[in-house]
């Protein structure tokens, strides 16, 4: 049976202080994270939470370490995980300070009755479950602190921070998974839950068609609901990459922007985006890809 992964690292407009090679090699080591696990046999479900955890744990990229910021300097953060076997789901959304929010997620779908958490809830949720908060200046770098000084100045209020991240994977089993992580739109308002955490939206998996991750502006994957119509598509047929492509013209049709990284029931890999830059790598058949552009 043929396993596969892919990983993003955020799709947007590119950035004068964005480095091209340290986000592809960041995908690129991630990828690696999650394929190793498929080698050995492991689940599409362990592999995709594995990537995003090193993925949150890389200051390059906008989840975890390296989040963004809201309009009051605060960390709000969203993540999602989906198995394709059964449909189940954990998320959180506008949840505080942690380093591993992927990782809460993934006890929500296994140690709660819900699918959805947020804010204060999530945290005492997470507490209870054994992760420890930690202070926002820990996840917020000194690129970020610049990025909110330079955007609070321009008070433009809808600067997109790409670096959102995910994952999908096809295991030796058949079975496929998704997870993404981020910390949101810069100078997002307080409250604002974005596509991540909600199920369709920028997270969805199912074993009779594939999985998908979005990146991007949230509200527009929000009101397409794009993984749901990647995985649909790909349900019905489509390949990975008849279906993501598909999907991001249906974002393009109502002005909004990203990309999507997919895998299919038959672990094809495929990817699309409507912006200037995605960060992305693939490893099928032992073959490794990466890109940006
Ligand atoms: N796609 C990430 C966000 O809009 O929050």
């Amino acid at each position: 049976m043929n396993f596969s992964i892919v990983v993003h690292g955020g799709a947007g407009p590119r950035s004068p202080d964005d480095s091209e090679e340290e986000a592809r090699q960041g995908c690129l080591e991630a990828a690696r994270v999650g394929y190793r696990i498929l080698r050995q046999g492991g689940s599409a479900l362990d592999a995709v939470e594995a990537c995003v955890v090193a993925l949150e744990d890389n200051p390059r990229f906008n989840a975890g370490t390296g989040t963004t910021v809201t309009s009051e300097c605060t960390v709000e953060l969203d993540a999602a995980i989906m198995d394709g076997r059964g449909l189940q789901a954990g998320a959180v959304g506008a949840l505080p300070p942690f380093a591993n929010p992927i990782r809460i997620a993934r006890a929500v779908m296994e140690r709660s009755p819900h699918v959805l958490l947020v804010a204060e809830g999530a945290r005492r949720f997470a507490e209870s479950q054994g992760f420890s908060a930690c202070a926002a200046e820990q996840l917020i770098t000194p690129k970020t602190r610049a990025r909110y000084e330079r955007e609070r100045l321009a008070r433009s209020g809808t600067s997109s921070h790409g670096g959102t991240v995910g994952a999908v994977a096809r295991d030796k089993d058949g079975h496929v998974a998704a997870a993404t992580s981020t910390g949101g739109m810069l100078f997002k308002l307080p409250g604002r839950v974005g596509d991540t955490p909600l199920i369709g939206a920028g997270t969805y998996a199912d074993d009779r068609g594939g999985a998908a991750s979005a990146t991007g502006h949230g509200e527009a994957m929000i009101r397409t609901a794009l993984t749901t119509q990647v995985c649909r598509r790909m349900r019905e047929g489509a390949t990975a990459q008849e279906a993501a492509e598909a999907a991001i013209s249906e974002l393009s049709f109502i002005r909004g922007t990203g990309g999507v990284i997919a895998v299919d029931r038959d672990g094809r890999v495929g990817l699309a985006f409507n912006t200037e830059r995605m960060a992305r790598a693939s490893i099928a058949n032992d073959l490794e890809t990466a890109g940006y552009l």
